[in-house]
């Protein structure tokens, strides 16, 4: 049975493009609230969303509203177990933006509050939801590609002064990490989404471009489980940002575009051995699935689950794997060692990364 799903978003900032992805989907959702704590910013996000009211913060007035049905969390990372917890307590299902939350015990927490409630949670990663990213999938799982050699993944994007204004960023205890948990964390999560898990990590993170606790620079380099090879190159100091993912297995090198934000949409570039035949390849790209994308794409996805019970369009486990990279590139970096995945409770980051963050 589908219905008309009634939403509280919670934070204007990325809020107002979640906004839109629910506005794309208008048979399936209404945003009924915008809840802020600034007056002014919440009034202007709610006065784009037909009908919405407004609410200044997170609390148990808005919790105990019995008409919503989803708390979407668009709020700091430090306050996301928090919320999410009283929502989903509050009978709510919810949508948390990345970073899920500060550890992978607070992964863990989260889950035993989403089976204790018996709520749906989905975090959000909505550049899963690319048609670039898709005709890349839909390549290397036709079998045709052969094995996967290496990959790269270049965050080079550009954070200055006005940016790290904003009071909760560049901290540890409030934005949790830096380029890493922010910025990088969707390409990262599109090159696993290609590649499958992580076994082995080497890194360096360092703070080079602006005087914050947060790194903002990185190198890593890892084995995937495959065997494959990958390396990951991240900083917010490029004078000319960019976006890039390039990767080279038997039969084909794939690359992204190289566009500032999130590079999922493309266009994608898929070379074939030079010289053979690249009908197999370009019958591939005319079969590839293209449809919606971004937060329109994902929150489609989600009504599906709430409705009908199709797979949650991102889950916890995708969620958790992004979050114990970070955390094994953190610890690696700090600890001048390879880190081997996955982290079991007891390595002394499952905790939490912040140690392995601070100098
Ligand atoms: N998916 C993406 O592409 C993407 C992009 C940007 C940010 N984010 C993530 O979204 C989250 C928010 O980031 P942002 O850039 O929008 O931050 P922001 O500072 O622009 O907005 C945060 C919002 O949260 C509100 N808020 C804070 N505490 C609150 C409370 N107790 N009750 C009600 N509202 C409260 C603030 O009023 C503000 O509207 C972070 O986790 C960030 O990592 C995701």
């Amino acid at each position: 049975m589908t219905k008309r799903h009634r939403v509280a978003i919670v934070g204007t900032g990325i809020g107002a493009a979640h906004l839109n992805g629910f506005l794309a989907n208008p048979d399936r959702f209404e945003v009924a609230v915008i809840c802020g704590q600034d007056p002014a910013r919440t009034a202007a996000l709610a006065a784009q969303a037909p009908g919405a009211e407004t609410h200044l913060g997170f609390n148990t007035a808005l919790l105990a509203r019995p008409d919503l049905d989803i708390i979407d969390i668009c709020t700091p990372p430090d306050l996301h177990l928090s919320q999410a917890t009283q929502a989903l307590q509050a009978g709510r299902h919810v949508i948390l933006e990345k970073p899920l939350v500060a550890s992978l015990a607070e992964v863990d927490a989260l889950e035993a509050a989403i089976a204790r409630t018996g709520r749906t949670l989905m975090p959000i990663f909505q550049a899963r939801f690319g048609n670039g990213l898709a005709m890349a999938k839909h390549i290397l799982a036709s079998g045709q590609a052969g094995r996967i050699h290496v990959a790269t993944a270049e965050t080079h994007w550009y954070r200055g002064p006005a940016y790290y204004a904003t009071p909760w960023r560049g901290k540890i205890a409030h934005e949790l990490g830096g380029a890493f948990i922010t910025h990088a964390i969707h390409l990262h999560d599109m090159l696993t989404t290609l590649l499958g898990p992580v076994r082995q990590v080497s890194a360096q993170v360092a703070t080079r471009v602006n005087p914050i606790e947060t790194e903002d620079t990185g190198a890593v380099a890892m084995e995937m489980e495959s065997g494959a090879l990958a390396t990951l190159s991240v900083t917010l100091g490029s004078p000319q940002p960019s976006s890039r993912l390039r990767i080279v297995a038997e039969n084909v090198t794939i690359t992204s575009g190289d566009a500032p934000g999130i590079t999922a949409s493309g266009p994608f570039h898929f070379a074939a051995r030079e010289g053979t035949n690249r009908a197999w390849l370009d019958a591939l790209i005319a079969t590839a699935p293209t449809g919606p994308e971004g937060f329109a794409a994902q929150f489609a996805g989600f009504a599906d689950t709430l409705d009908h019970g199709a797979p949650l369009p991102v889950t916890m486990a995708q969620a958790r794997h992004s979050l114990e990279l970070a955390t094994a590139i953190y610890h690696s970096s700090k600890s001048g060692q390879r880190v081997s995945l996955p982290l079991p409770p007891t390595h002394p980051a499952y905790a939490g990364w912040a140690s392995d963050l601070r100098r």
